[in-house]
């Protein structure tokens, strides 16, 4: 393959990235995000704040126009983020107990049904564990009870039984990290009793505090070995070592059930971590790390 896309098509994977609504209109950004990439992420735009500012009011403007970029361009679409700690908007941070419990259901359904039958997997909920303990995050949604992530999951096979369901976090690539186990820990006991749950999402945001482990490998194994699709759902790395970026593209394709990888943004500029030049492009210019990916691609 010459792109990313088709490359990782050799093997039944896709190859995304995150997209921005406001750079749609750059067409040096349309260029390349239009060529390497099949699979694309709203970066923000399917986000509680965005997509319900205004409770039982759902505004999917900015959403439909990266969903609708994206089909119009061959490309499927993962849903991020329906739960989230994060990106909240006032009206949700105002409740609490019951009347959030309700508030979360609310927004799965109402934002499930306009892309129902269209999404390839939603990251149900985000980043619900602690960083240092392995037990759960403390935040609004954990203060109605730890069964709020088996009901988001349950709320959303309703909603949408064609979509994938994904647990998506960060600091879960080392398999020797507390939140590591912790997740792990909640998708083996989902499995056993039958909670809907499609995939785990590793967001994979290397820097030099949580850098890349070569037993990320074996994180990917023992999730899929519990029944569930793995993804690399965002990734970057700071500075973009050619050989990291070889070596996480490699763990995907050891791994049968590594379903593909997303880059968490187009080119350098593009990027949430300003200064990290973490992406494949810099400018209009493929990188060296970018030839490292498609390079390992194409040897699978
Ligand atoms: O466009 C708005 C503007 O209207 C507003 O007035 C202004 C003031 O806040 O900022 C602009 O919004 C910002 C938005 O990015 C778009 O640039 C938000 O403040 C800012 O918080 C937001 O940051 C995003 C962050 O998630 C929080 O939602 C980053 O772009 C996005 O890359 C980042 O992505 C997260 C994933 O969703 C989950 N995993 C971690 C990852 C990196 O933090």
């Amino acid at each position: 393959g010459t792109t990313l896309g088709t490359a990782a098509a050799r093997s039944g994977r896709y190859f995304g990235t995150a997209i921005s609504a406001s750079k749609l209109g750059d067409p040096a950004y349309t260029t390349i995000a239009g060529r390497e990439f099949d699979m694309v992420t709203p970066e923000n735009e399917m986000k509680l704040d965005a997509t319900e500012p205004r409770q039982g009011q759902f505004v999917f403007t900015a959403a439909d126009r990266i969903f609708d970029w994206a089909v119009q361009n061959g490309k499927r679409v993962r849903g991020h983020t329906l739960v989230w700690h994060a990106a909240q908007p006032s009206w949700l941070q105002s409740l609490t107990g019951s009347a959030l419990r309700q508030g979360m259901i609310d927004h799965i359904n109402g934002v499930m049904a306009h892309y129902k039958g269209k999404i390839y997997a939603w990251d149900v909920v985000n980043e619900a564990f602690s960083d240092s303990t392995g037990g759960r995050r403390d935040s609004n949604f954990q203060r109605t009870g730890d069964d709020w992530i088996e009901v988001a999951f349950r709320t959303a096979r309703a909603a949408d039984p064609a979509a994938r369901l994904c647990y998506n976090d960060y600091n879960i690539e080392n398999w020797s990290w507390a939140k590591t186990q912790g997740v792990y820990t909640m998708v083996k006991d989902f499995k056993q009793r039958g909670v809907p749950i499609d995939c785990v999402g590793f967001q994979a945001h290397f820097n030099s505090l949580t850098p890349y482990s070569a037993d990320f490998r074996t994180t990917l194994r023992n999730f899929a070995a519990l029944g569930v699709d793995v993804q690399i759902t965002e990734l970057d790395i700071q500075g973009a070592p050619a050989t990291t970026y070889a070596a996480v593209t490699a763990d995907c394709l050891a791994v049968p059930r590594c379903a593909g990888i997303t880059v968490w943004g187009v080119r350098d500029q593009d990027s949430w971590r300003s200064g990290d030049t973490p992406l494949l492009f810099s400018g209009n210019d493929r990188k060296p790390a970018y030839d490292a990916v498609l390079d390992t691609l194409n040897a699978a």
